[in-house]
């Protein structure tokens, strides 16, 4: 069954009825889903080889290829380009029935109204949930827009694969990126965004809406967990990473990323998602844009829109967001896709449209390439040509747009190669890349309380308790966005391993490991065990659902971890969640290991960080709160004046926090000159050393200070970062590089909004405790 969203589904519902028995006639012409052989459909009908127009010519160069497209496409050819609709539409009734695709409605929504896109949103699969029909579905959608659309114009098909191929059953499930944030490794986040862009290559999907490159500031809110984390650098590094993944896989059909959601999505104002935000053009330019901008430079095919308004005006409808920063500053030449019908809210939500028309035109001109309209591809591809005739937007600006569209298409090959083989997605699927994602989850792990060595798990150990529900519980630990939107639906199993097995599979010979599900029995267990593993967390959600106005753990597990601690024997806490969670009475025990949402292979990776198989090595990406109600917490919070603990930043575990099985020391920080020019990059070298005796991998932050500024600075700002793999005893030197612009500021008063510059004056570079200080001329 497909997930529905609730919001959606009375709107489409009322619709429904109105335009019911035109849909109910075209319901009745099923299609048969035929497999489709690659090498059958590379010349798309009616093209043949000598008279093949110009932008059928793969050895054309793309822009005259593009040119050629255009200059032979009607206004009404041209706004179905720019249309992307959901695949609920053509499957089943049409109407979000979900099922077989309907060749009727493809006929309407692909070839009267020239649909260019088509997406699979959280949940809309094939009606057998494996690789290949994936494949055949996708292939299918393809094949009718190659053969029935008047120039053979392939569509782009996108898909949510934010960890892993999320959707399609049998995939691996990859940690989300809060867990990806903290392994602090951009080889490992390129690799995991290669690994699923094969993936999703292999389903004959063309275009993943992933990375997200927002920034993870306020603990309440829904998203918390598909950002990289709190900081800009942090953030911007590993989104660039996930793009160049995705975007560079060699030998298989090409994927396009998406940097999403463009920009300041992650500011709500109450905490709730999609809710406005309102931040200084400063905050803006210094903070929130820097990891999109990082994504986009590492070559983004795409970027798609924040739902949400920023200082009073939609970012949908934003000419500065839309053109100025990303087009004239960044110098982005790819397609700007909104959100989820985030034209209509044009009209609807922020009421700043009178109609439909006039919402497009709004967005049009603002520089929206594509709207995500998944519903109504009539009102759309109508509605933009109703726009042109009323001289709201030129057909020049829409040729621009167009011609952005046609030529993504063309660069991914779909020209060429619109189709995959269906007998080779199960294989390329099913359990692919499992290593990878345990090692990533491994890498995600953060040790945060080690208490008299409790860890790892000596071998010494007879009897094990592991409690709480969440020990055994593969769908939370998959997450929202996991083969349904919210959650994995009911009824669906998903293969993985679960924490308890892995400690079960994990445990050394002569351990007895013991589940007790239920609280009293675990209470009445721990008194003779050696340690207790508590697995606590989150129930999967996604977006607003996702929201919690109290980020902490429920008042039942507060009381579990309580009683476990009573019993007075080591208690280790196992959090599986995607944001910190205030823990209450559940704080103070000797062992705390935050796993985040670490996917299939997640169990695994937790009970190779309990049993010592592997170091812990990941470090928060974000701030931990004491407290419920200390949210949003960030470690760039700018001084105060109020002297308050709770005032000031006061983490229960700080930004960058993690434990490891060795100890490590900074021995040395020198700059290569300690004296540059404002716009110069500066160069630090750092000396590390594994003091302890297992081999481990220790991030390396540099952090920057000031002792005096003009702009408001923060206690500490990380302004470069890398990992070294160390072993026991080992030392190393690495260089680090801090570019010139992630030092740069807005300059002036409260309305500050100029060129970011960088300061002259001090500046106090440090990693672990030493210090280097710089003079900028
Ligand atoms: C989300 C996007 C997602 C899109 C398509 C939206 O609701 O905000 O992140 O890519 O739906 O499913
Ligand atoms: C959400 C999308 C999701 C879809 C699933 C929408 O309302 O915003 O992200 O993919 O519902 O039906």
């Amino acid at each position: 069954m497909m997930l529905l969203h609730r919001r959606l589904k009375g709107r489409v519902r009322t619709r429904a009825r109105s335009i019911g028995s035109a849909r109910r006639r075209s319901a009745a012409a099923l299609v048969t889903v035929t497999a489709c052989v690659a090498t059958l459909a590379s010349a798309p009908a009616g093209a043949d080889g000598a008279g093949r127009p110009a932008y059928l010519d793969a050895r054309a160069p793309v822009a005259q290829r593009v040119q050629d497209l255009l200059r032979r496409m009607t206004l009404k050819e041209k706004a179905g380009q720019m249309d992307q609709i959901a695949v609920a539409r053509i499957q089943g009734d049409c109407e979000w029935s979900g099922g077989a695709l309907n060749e009727a409605c493809m006929k309407t929504v692909l070839d009267d109204y020239a649909a260019g896109s088509v997406l699979s949103g959280g949940g809309m699969g094939p009606q057998k949930n494996t690789p290949a029909d994936w494949a055949r579905m996708v292939n299918s959608v393809q094949k009718y827009a190659v053969e029935k659309s008047r120039l053979h114009i392939p569509v782009l098909y996108g898909v949510d694969a934010v960890h892993g191929h999320n959707n399609v059953l049998g995939a691996t499930v990859f940690p989300h990126q809060i867990g990806l944030g903290a392994t602090w490794d951009p080889g490992t986040v390129r690799d995991s965004g290669a690994a699923t862009a094969r993936a999703v290559a292999a389903t004959g999907i063309d275009w993943n809406f992933s990375p997200v490159a927002d920034l993870a500031r306020d603990q309440r809110w829904g998203r918390y967990y598909e950002t990289y984390g709190e900081d800009p650098l942090l953030a911007g590094t590993l989104a660039a990473a996930a793009v160049r993944g995705t975007e560079n896989v060699r030998g298989a059909k090409k994927v396009a990323a998406t940097v999403k959601h463009f920009a300041g999505y992650s500011e709500p104002s109450n905490g709730h998602d999609r809710v406005p935000a309102d931040v200084s053009v400063r905050y803006l330019q210094d903070t929130l844009l820097a990891p999109y901008r990082s994504a986009v430079e590492a070559g983004a095919r795409t970027v798609m829109v924040n739902s949400g308004a920023v200082n009073g005006v939609p970012a949908t409808s934003s000419r500065y967001l839309l053109t100025k920063v990303l087009r004239d500053q960044w110098d982005f030449k790819g397609v700007a896709v909104t959100d989820w019908e985030d034209i209509r809210a044009l009209q609807t939500k922020y009421k700043i449209a009178a109609d439909y028309p006039e919402a497009i035109a709004l967005a049009v001109n603002a520089g929206i390439d594509m709207a995500m309209e998944p519903y109504f591809a009539k009102d759309f591809t109508e509605g933009l040509m109703t726009a042109v005739r009323r001289g709201l937007v030129k057909e020049k600006r829409i040729d621009e747009a167009v011609g952005r569209i046609l030529r993504l298409k063309l660069e991914l090959g779909l020209f060429e190669d619109p189709y995959v083989d269906p007998g080779e997605a199960d294989e390329a699927v099913l359990g692919a890349d499992r290593e990878l994602a345990r090692k990533a989850a491994t890498e995600s792990q953060v040790l945060l309380r080690n208490e008299d060595g409790t860890l790892p798990v000596p071998a010494s150990a007879k009897k094990i308790v592991v409690a709480g529900s969440y020990a055994d519980d593969i769908d939370s630990q998959a997450g929202g966005w996991t083969i349904g939107w919210q959650r994995v639906p009911e009824g669906v199993e998903l293969p993985g391993t679960t924490v308890l097995e892995g400690i079960r599979a994990a445990a050394p010979k002569g351990t007895d490991v013991v589940y007790a599900a239920a609280a009293d029995e675990a209470a009445e267990q721990a008194r003779t065990a050696d340690l207790t593993v508590v697995v606590v967390g989150e129930k999967a959600a996604a977006e607003g659902e996702a929201d919690s106005p109290r980020p902490e753990l429920s008042a039942g597990q507060q009381a579990l971890v309580k009683s476990l601690k009573a019993s007075g024997k080591p208690v280790v806490v196992v959090v599986l969640a995607g944001r910190p969670l205030a823990l209450g009475d559940a704080a103070g025990t000797e062992g705390l290991l935050m796993s985040w949402l670490p996917g299939t292979e997640g169990g695994h990776a937790v009970a190779d960080v309990l049993f010592g198989a592997a170091n812990p090595s990941g470090r928060l990406p974000v701030s931990w709160p004491k407290k419920t109600g200390n949210e949003p917490m960030y470690y760039q919070q700018l001084p105060g004046t109020n002297g308050g603990a709770e005032s000031s930043y006061d983490a229960a575990y700080a930004f960058g926090a993690g434990l490891s099985y060795t100890s490590y020391a900074f021995d040395s920080l020198g700059l290569v000159r300690s004296s540059v020019r404002a716009g110069e990059p500066v160069q630090l070298k750092v000396t590390v050393s594994n003091t302890g005796r297992r081999d481990g991998d220790l991030v390396v932050p540099i952090h920057v200070s000031r002792p005096s500024s003009d702009v408001l600075a923060p206690a500490g700002k990380l302004v470069a970062f890398t990992k070294v793999r160390l072993e026991a005893g080992q030392s190393k030197t690495v260089a680090l590089t801090v570019p010139a612009r992630v030092l740069a500021v807005t300059p002036g008063d409260i309305d500050g909004a100029g060129a970011p510059r960088v300061e002259g004056g001090a500046y106090v570079f440090t990693a672990g405790g030493r210090k280097a200080e710089l003079t900028v001329r």
